[in-house]
């Protein structure tokens, strides 16, 4: 299938690491797997695509840009360059909501925390509704209750074209594994509940409910 030839997709992955210390830092389960996969699927419909990745397991794919950062800030500034001329954002990451106030320079000792450490955070950007541009808008909602409720409304809050809902309490489904049980919602509010089936059959079915987006774009 070539029916991506000549477009430009920026794909996200994995979760974002927010640093404590030189040594520690606050991240979360996601594994990029999603992510890849999407990037993968979108180059071999012949999309020139970008992956902009946080810290994951997996190695390079071929044929795909892949711009490495680590924290969410680092993710924002490498999307807004990636974007520049995009047909598409796919949001795949698990970007952290929150970061330490201070990174600390040193190691943090035992000895000087004393018996309990209080540690401040502070928001993080919300890439996806603050980067700009003229592109469809995918994003990932991963939810442990009230599943379509906050997909619904993290669309309309975020600006999305596309939200992929994803009930991470479902067995075989969400962080680290390589299979997924999602439900598709639009602007317009069409639903389309897939069963579940491969990260990679789950992004071709995302990539052609965004082929046409693209086209009326
Ligand atoms: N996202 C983002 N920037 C953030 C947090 C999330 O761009 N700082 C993107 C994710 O990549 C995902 C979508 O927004 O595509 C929804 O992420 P999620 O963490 O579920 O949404 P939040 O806005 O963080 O909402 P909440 O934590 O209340 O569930």
């Amino acid at each position: 299938m070539d029916d991506l030839t000549g477009k430009r997709i920026v794909v996200t992955a994995g979760g974002t690491r927010e640093a404590i210390d030189p040594v520690r830092y606050i991240s979360n389960r996601s594994s990029g797997k999603m992510g890849y996969a999407l990037a993968e699927a979108a180059r071999d419909r012949g999309a020139k695509v970008i992956l902009v990745t946080a810290p994951t397991a997996l190695p390079d794919p071929s044929g795909i840009e892949v711009v490495h950062i680590v924290s969410a800030v680092q993710m924002k500034e490498a999307v807004i360059k990636a974007t520049a001329q995009a047909d598409a954002l796919i949001m795949a990451a698990a970007v952290a909501d929150y970061q330490p106030k201070s990174a600390v320079k040193e190691k943090i000792k035992r000895q000087t925390a004393g018996a309990e450490l209080i540690l401040e955070l502070v928001r993080t950007p919300d890439i996806l509704a603050e980067v700009k541009g003229n592109f469809i808008r995918v994003g990932f909602a991963a939810e442990s209750e009230h599943l379509l409720e906050n997909a619904r409304d993290k669309l309309k809050r975020k600006n999305l074209d596309l939200i992929i809902a994803n009930d991470i309490t479902a067995p075989d489904s969400g962080f680290d594994v390589d299979t997924n049980k999602v439900t598709l919602i639009d602007r317009d509010g069409k639903l389309e509940d897939l069963p579940l089936m491969s990260k990679r059959e789950v992004a071709d079915k995302i990539l052609d409910r965004m082929v046409g987006m693209i086209g009326k774009r």
